[in-house]
């Protein structure tokens, strides 16, 4: 795992994009595992000025989120698939039928997510792998563990991780306590991991400078990944 520290969150965004829109141009047809939350929104704003201004084309790009939350709905504006929409897919020119997103509603979750990973191997896997890392580690929602959980399940949010997505809900009791989320293999199979974080998580950047590998800390799982880079952003 590299993690390169960069002077500012404009940085940080500008460098992911541009490493995302390389890959779109190098493989136009890339299957790209995708992110919400404040630290992609950035990389978000320069895919679509980049596709705006032509320098990267969208048409044939196949796209799979990490999560979403069970029991809202896709016109939920708290839901994944609304912020996926509202922050990029509606600026762009990917097909709909190109996205991938889980479906928070769905009647049979196990269901729902073998059908996920099944999409996700039919479509040949992730090329590269958007991420963002939660205050205590955890990558998609793959919260702290006494042991790393490998494929796309429903899971049971921390308190920790509630307390921190409450800023986008009312009150921390309207954060639904369960979300659908790849799981750790399904994250570490994408051929190429980005990670990106700003500099309100120096605390959980300087413990994956450790090296130490544990479930407790899902995100440094990343340190086995072949090719994986972490952008902190020092400043906003
Ligand atoms: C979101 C996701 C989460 C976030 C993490 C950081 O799809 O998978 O792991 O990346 O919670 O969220 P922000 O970027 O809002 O600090």
């Amino acid at each position: 795992m590299n993690i390169i520290t960069v002077k500012d969150y404009d940085t940080m965004s500008k460098m992911a994009a541009g490493i995302i829109a390389a890959q779109i141009n190098t493989k136009p047809d890339t299957v790209l595992g995708l992110a919400t939350g404040s630290s992609p929104l950035g990389t978000y704003r320069n895919l679509i000025e980049m596709n705006q201004n032509g320098l990267v084309d969208f048409s044939k790009v196949v796209t799979f989120n990490l999560d979403e939350y069970c029991g809202l709905s896709r016109e939920n504006p708290q839901s994944y698939y609304y912020f996926m929409m509202e922050n990029l897919f509606k600026h762009v020119n990917i097909p709909k039928e190109n996205i991938h997103i889980p479906n928070g509603l769905a009647k049979d979750t196990d269901e729902e997510c073998k059908n996920y990973e099944l999409q996700i191997k039919k479509a040949n896997g992730v090329d590269l792998q958007l991420l963002g890392i939660g205050f205590n580690g955890h990558i998609g929602f793959n919260e702290p563990d006494d042991v790393f959980h490998n494929f796309t399940r429903r899971v049971k949010l921390t308190q920790s991780t509630i307390e921190a997505n409450k800023r986008f809900f009312e009150s921390a009791d309207d954060v639904p306590r369960y979300a659908i989320s790849m799981g750790i293999k399904t994250i570490m199979s994408a051929r190429k991991i980005i990670l990106v974080a700003g500099p309100e998580k120096r605390e959980i950047i300087d413990k994956l400078r450790e090296e130490v590998c544990t479930p407790q800390v899902p995100a440094s799982i990343l340190h086995y990944h072949p090719d994986c880079t972490v952008f902190w952003a020092e400043k906003e």
